[in-house]
């Protein structure tokens, strides 16, 4: 059985002191062991938020890293710097950072790989427009997202990666994808981490959804067979998030 993992995407809000806020108006509501929540939070307020969570089972992740090791690449993070402050998780390959900040399934696979080395669990994202889901192309893509942000890591790796399966014109907009639109998705993409590992791995590989989730649809969203929890954005940032994690 899988654990479920419900992680909120902060996005670019909240300056420390409101992440610190924030922190403890919802840390007792989320804290707890029954599913993993993470925080992903902004470079700048992941000291903050560490020391806010300190002592519950919330984890903290970041939105981006580089995947150099170290060196001239003013602006950057590196996964060394991540995992030495105790961030767990790090968010790779967003649509947003695919869209305006020139990320590519080249670079993500690299970040990937990269997060691995340094023990940091990836949440890879993948999803369509709406213009390739109205071309037919969905799965097509999503297929070839997922083989390009793995290509060359071995089982033993892929297992501790979490899939974010993000359809794009469902970010924002409040246009949630239907649960069987999303359960499709989301069991091809388990097809293809099939075809890459074999089932034993892919059973064991959690695929959360992501777009427009709230606390009205969580529970339908995370009853789907091979959806596994949610990644959130707008409701990361209120108190609906301990409704999500408290779904059931
Ligand atoms: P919303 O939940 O605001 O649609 O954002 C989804 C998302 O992009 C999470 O990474």
């Amino acid at each position: 059985m899988r654990k479920k993992i419900v992680a909120g995407n902060w996005k670019m809000n909240q300056t420390p002191q409101e992440a610190k806020a924030l922190c403890n108006l919802l840390k007792d509501k989320v804290n707890t062991t029954e599913v993993d929540v993470v925080f992903c939070v902004p470079f700048v307020d992941l000291y903050p938020v560490l020391e806010a969570l300190q002592g519950t089972n919330i984890a903290v992740g970041a939105e981006n890293m580089h995947f150099a090791e170290s060196g001239a690449y003013t602006g950057e993070i590196s996964g060394a710097m991540l995992k030495e402050m105790g961030v767990q998780y790090v968010i790779l390959g967003h649509s947003e950072r695919r869209e305006y900040f020139g990320e590519t399934n080249e670079s993500v696979n690299q970040k990937t790989k990269k997060a691995l080395e340094y023990g940091l669990i990836p949440i890879v994202c993948c999803g369509e427009t709406l213009a390739q889901r109205e071309a037919n192309i969905t799965i097509e893509w999503v297929r070839m997202q997922i083989k390009c942000a793995l290509a060359g890591i071995d089982a033993e790796d892929a297992k501790k990666i979490v899939i974010a399966y993000e359809p794009i014109w469902a970010i924002g907009t409040g246009k949630t994808a239907t649960s069987a639109q999303a359960q499709e998705v989301c069991a091809a993409i388990r097809q293809v981490l099939t075809e890459m590992y074999g089932q034993a791995v892919a059973e064991q590989m959690r695929i959360q959804y992501g777009g427009s989730v709230n606390a009205k649809n969580a529970a339908e969203l995370f009853a789907m067979a091979d959806i596994d929890g949610g990644l959130v954005g707008g409701a990361s940032l209120k108190e609906e998030f301990a409704d999500i994690v408290q779904y059931k």
